[in-house]
């Protein structure tokens, strides 16, 4: 059976300057939760905007394959897009309030939502948005329903996103930073809430975070993202255990064991910054930052398999 996402060489330019994505490869298995981390500025919400063609109008998308349970996302119409976005594939953002219309109430939203997807009656949209409303933590679901997202509490919004995102039982999750926007506690419990919603409901999830107790905790398989590449991917104990690329084992300090990691431990912190890379660039874009450097960095970088599932692309050898 194909993977629920296919991700194969993505490139996304903006304006033919700013070379955003850069070959990046991501899958996500059913029922699997990928994170995807790295610096500001690496390109991971550009990726998941590529996904689901939601790219700022300028932007250039290409792939060897961009499929979606085996289903080509490239050569889908705007309408075939807009169908299974929202409905298989959802995606939640960092700021609930850039997809919650401040003018309707919670309740319209949520079942404008399914009745734009699937044939059902008034009655039934509302009463799954209640039980949805009640499966993300919210108490008196009748009453929220009725209210207007300003009434809500940053915690409750995104919760109520959350809930949105599975109106139509969707099978991908794409969540990009879901929490940054929240106090600790509340990140922590929405962190909780969409952990155990992936593993009753056996959704695929692409999680975007830059937490790392997050990512030991929750995900099944990691990928770093270095100026708009993939630099490694791995099983995420395999990951933590054995780093390969220098850019990982700065973020993750040398961190060798997944339970060892604290809640709201960040990623670690490399002198330098991210470089903005055009087109024609050549070499490894981590090399100005790199205490391993040398000559062959500036050109083509070989990718290796440190096992079969964990690979990376770095001159030195696995
Ligand atoms: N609309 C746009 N026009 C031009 N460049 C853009 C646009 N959107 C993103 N970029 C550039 O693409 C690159 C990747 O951005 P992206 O938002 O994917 O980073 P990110 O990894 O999600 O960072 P963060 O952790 O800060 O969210 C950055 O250099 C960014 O400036
Ligand atoms: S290719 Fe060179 S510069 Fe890049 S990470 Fe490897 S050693 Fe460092
Ligand atoms: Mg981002």
């Amino acid at each position: 059976m194909s993977a629920l996402l296919e991700v194969d060489q993505l490139e996304v330019n903006f304006g033919g300057r700013v070379s955003a994505v850069r070959g990046a490869s991501v899958t996500v298995e059913r029922g699997e939760t990928h994170c995807l981390v790295g610096e500001s500025g690496c390109g991971k919400s550009v990726t998941a905007l590529a996904v689901m063609n939601l790219l700022a109008r300028g932007a250039r998308r290409s792939a060897k394959r961009l499929a979606f349970e085996g289903q080509d996302l490239t050569g889908l119409s705007d309408s075939g897009m807009a169908h299974l976005r929202g409905n298989a594939m959802a995606m939640i953002f960092q700021e609930p309030m850039t997809s919650l219309n401040p003018a309707y109430t919670v309740g319209s939203q949520m079942t404008e939502v399914l009745r734009r997807h699937k044939k059902t009656t008034q009655r039934a949209a509302t009463d799954r948005a209640a039980d949805l409303l009640a499966r993300v933590g919210i108490t008196a679901p009748g009453l929220r329903l009725g209210q207007f997202p300003h009434q809500l509490s940053g915690g409750l919004r995104q919760r109520v996103m959350i809930a949105m995102a599975l109106m139509c039982d969707p099978k991908l999750l794409i969540a990009d930073e879901p929490t940054t926007a929240l106090d600790v506690t509340v990140q922590a419990q929405i962190l909780r809430l969409l952990a155990g919603l992936q593993r009753d409901l056996g959704l695929g999830m692409l999680l975007i975070t830059h937490d790392l107790g997050i990512v030991a905790r929750v995900a099944h398989r990691v990928s770093v993202m270095y100026a708009g590449e993939v630099v490694e991917s791995a099983p995420t104990a395999e990951l933590f255990a054995n780093p390969k690329h220098p850019y990982t084992r700065g973020l993750l300090r040398c961190v060798p064991v997944p339970g060892k990691i604290k809640r709201d431990e960040p990623l670690g912190s490399i002198p330098g910054t991210v470089p903005r890379i055009g087109p024609g660039f050549e070499g490894c874009a981590f090399r100005d930052r790199c205490d391993f450097a040398d000559v062959t960095c500036a050109h083509a970088i070989p990718r290796h398999a440190a096992s079969v599932a964990h690979d990376f692309l770095c001159r030195l050898p696995a």
